[in-house]
């Protein structure tokens, strides 16, 4: 059992949890995550790794409320406990040194992104983020992740909070102003994904993105995780969750993750009525 030890909400819908798991607080890194079965007869569910602390044995998971699960987990509070935690899963984000690097995070993306965005400062990187949402409610970690980059960046869909546009827009203005980027790492929607990685494709800019296929046990048997990268068929959960995103057959994606929307409608709706 994890304990939860704190909970915040961060924004419209959106909770962060610091939960207890030593062994997966002392091993993770940026970029991997985790996956959670709240009780027996609970799914699992995939949630990235927004935070840990090898010290106190917590590791800091946010969640959106979307469906069951995640409505499930945003009604625990600090006391009550998490019945599986497995992880830390996937591989940890690739690291550069000394280069220009965009660190993208869109929605709940910019929970996963912040710890990238940090560990790509303290490698030596001029760190430029860019942080959006729908709208101003749903945007969080504006001073963190303002610490840990060099330039941040903030867009709303609507124009409620920083520029009115989407994430691709400051980092077009920076390609044009001829900025010279080394990389840029994007996690976010896979609608945002797929268009940001268009424009940077005719650039030749790196882009590396991290995919969030429907996941069940993370250990890359089940298949339920898998996406095409390059022609290939590659798992998500141990192949990735970072990938080429100028490779990612996004299409594909975005209708593997339509798949279940029926089922996930009716179970949250039997869920909260
Ligand atoms: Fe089952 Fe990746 S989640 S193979």
């Amino acid at each position: 059992m994890h304990r939860i030890v704190r909970k915040i909400e961060l924004a419209s819908g959106t909770t962060l949890f610091e939960v207890e798991a030593p062994d997966v607080a002392r091993k993770a890194r940026p970029g991997q995550f985790v996956i959670v079965r709240i009780d027996d007869a609970g799914e699992r569910i995939p949630l990235t790794i927004a935070d840990y602390d090898g010290g106190k044995g917590t590791v800091t998971l946010v969640a959106l409320s979307i469906g069951k699960t995640t409505t499930m987990l945003s009604r625990l509070e600090e006391g009550d406990s998490i019945l599986d935690l497995a992880g830390p899963l996937g591989n940890p984000a690739e690291m550069i040194e000394n280069g220009t690097v965009v660190c993208i995070g869109g929605g709940l993306g910019i929970a996963p992104i912040y710890p990238i965005a940090r560990e790509l400062k303290a490698k030596g990187n001029k760190v430029i983020s860019i942080i959006g949402a729908r709208t101003a409610s749903l945007l969080f970690w504006e001073e963190k992740m303002r610490a840990v980059s060099d330039e941040l960046h903030i867009v709303t869909d609507d124009g409620t909070a920083g520029r009115k546009g989407f994430a691709v827009h400051p980092l077009m203005d920076l390609i044009n102003a001829g900025v010279k980027l080394d990389r840029v790492m994007i996690i976010g929607s896979a609608i945002m994904m797929k268009v940001t990685a268009e424009a940077t494709r005719p650039h030749g800019v790196k882009t590396i993105v991290s995919l969030n296929p429907i996941m069940v046990d993370g250990t890359g048997m089940c298949g339920s995780c898998r996406v095409t990268v390059g022609g290939k068929v590659k798992f998500a959960c141990v192949d990735g969750p970072e990938f080429d995103g100028h490779q990612v057959d996004f299409d594909e994606l975005m209708a593997r993750l339509r798949m279940y929307m029926d089922q996930e409608k009716l179970a949250l709706e039997k869920y909260t009525h």
